[in-house]
């Protein structure tokens, strides 16, 4: 089977995805996956642009990005081999990839593709959407409050009386963010009203979209999802850190974060979070493959949602393979399933 693995892409958590193809790529190349399977690599670059598999497989072997190919009217070429593919595997993370622009167009190739299509991309990667789609299901969370770019830049009548709301509604801390990002990226925890119109400020430098979010002090705790309709959730992680709280240089610096597999907790609420990741994944209609994120807040027991990833990291490393490998699902079987959700 001709597996097109799609990496890279036009988002700030380019190289996560470079490190993430290369786990997959390597799992793909051993033992029973070996016979089943041939990889072509398509690296698209931090400019958009799709190089060809030789000049794929060489960023895929040095895992060092390569933007020397810029746009220049050629950015929708694509590699002639794309034609081939039987199955893609697109491991992108972030907006044009994770969000259901690249999901669209392998549909309209008409060939089947690792995990959500483009309505449970789209909704996954906007946290607005998400959130809504996340209490219509009555799954519950923080409050918050979305705001637009142009409130943010409304000037001195309107932007004082955005603040005093999220001030009212909210209180502090409270966590901004750009709708549509990934890996901690553009978000800001604001202890004050200064920092909150400071964070609104960058936040709408990133998105015309932004949420608000009141400040929870909770355990941070992970659950895998595998499959279409039948769906299994795995055993759940926690994440241990020494920072004021989950940011980027937090994510992806060696040893600034702790996972614990499995997490300590009650029984009972391990089952609540494992229901509540199956209940977010079909709420949103995704398939193959999620991480669903929540809060625990151990004095009151409460778990609430915090969100959905439906291409989450992948590395050798990364908390969705590890909760596989610590539920029975070993990496290469683990890929395998998903080629195989795919296609079936
Ligand atoms: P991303 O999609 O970039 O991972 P998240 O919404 O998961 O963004 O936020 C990143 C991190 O910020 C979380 O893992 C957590 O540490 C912290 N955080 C986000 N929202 C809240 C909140 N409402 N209360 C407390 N901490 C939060
Ligand atoms: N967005 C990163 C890759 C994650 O959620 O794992
Ligand atoms: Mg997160």
């Amino acid at each position: 089977i001709k597996v097109g693995l799609l990496f890279g892409g036009r988002s700030g958590e380019h190289q996560v995805s470079i490190t993430s193809a290369r786990a997959i790529a390597s799992a793909l190349e051993k033992g029973e996956n070996k016979q089943k399977y041939q990889v072509t690599p398509f690296y698209i670059n931090q400019n958009g642009v799709w190089l060809n598999p030789e000049q794929s497989a060489q960023v895929l072997a040095s895992g060092i990005p390569d933007d020397s190919s810029t746009t220049q009217g050629s950015k929708w070429q694509f590699p002639v081999q794309c034609q081939e593919m039987e199955v893609w595997f697109p491991i992108l993370h972030g907006p044009n990839g994770e969000d259901g622009t690249v999901q669209g167009l392998l549909t309209l190739m008409d060939v089947p593709f690792v995990g959500s299509g483009v309505l449970g991309s789209a909704l996954g990667m906007d946290k607005i959407a998400m959130k809504n789609a996340f209490d219509h299901a009555q799954l519950p969370q923080v409050d918050y409050i979305a705001v637009t770019r142009d409130e943010v830049f409304s000037g001195p009548c309107v932007f004082p009386k955005l603040c005093d709301r999220i001030d009212t509604a909210l209180g502090y801390p409270c966590f901004v963010k750009p709708a549509n990002l990934g890996s901690s990226v553009g978000i800001a925890k604001a202890k004050t009203r200064q920092e909150l119109e400071e964070a609104l400020d960058s936040a709408a430098q990133y998105d015309h979209r932004i949420i608000v979010e009141a400040g929870v002090k909770a355990r941070e705790v992970e659950c895998a999802v595998l499959g279409n309709s039948q769906a299994k959730a795995s055993v759940v992680g926690e994440i241990t850190y020494n920072a004021d709280f989950y940011d980027y240089e937090t994510k992806y610096t060696d040893g600034k974060a702790q996972l614990i597999i499995p997490a300590q907790l009650p029984e009972n609420i391990v089952h609540k979070i494992q229901e509540m990741s199956l209940k977010a994944f079909h709420a949103l209609n995704c398939q193959g493959l999620s991480r669903v994120d929540f809060f625990y807040v151990e004095e009151t027991g409460e778990v609430l949602i915090n969100e959905i990833n439906t291409l989450p990291g992948f590395t050798a490393l990364s908390m969705y393979p590890q909760l596989w490998e610590a539920s029975g699902v070993k990496f290469a079987d683990l890929v395998d399933k998903l080629i195989n959700f795919a296609m079936n």
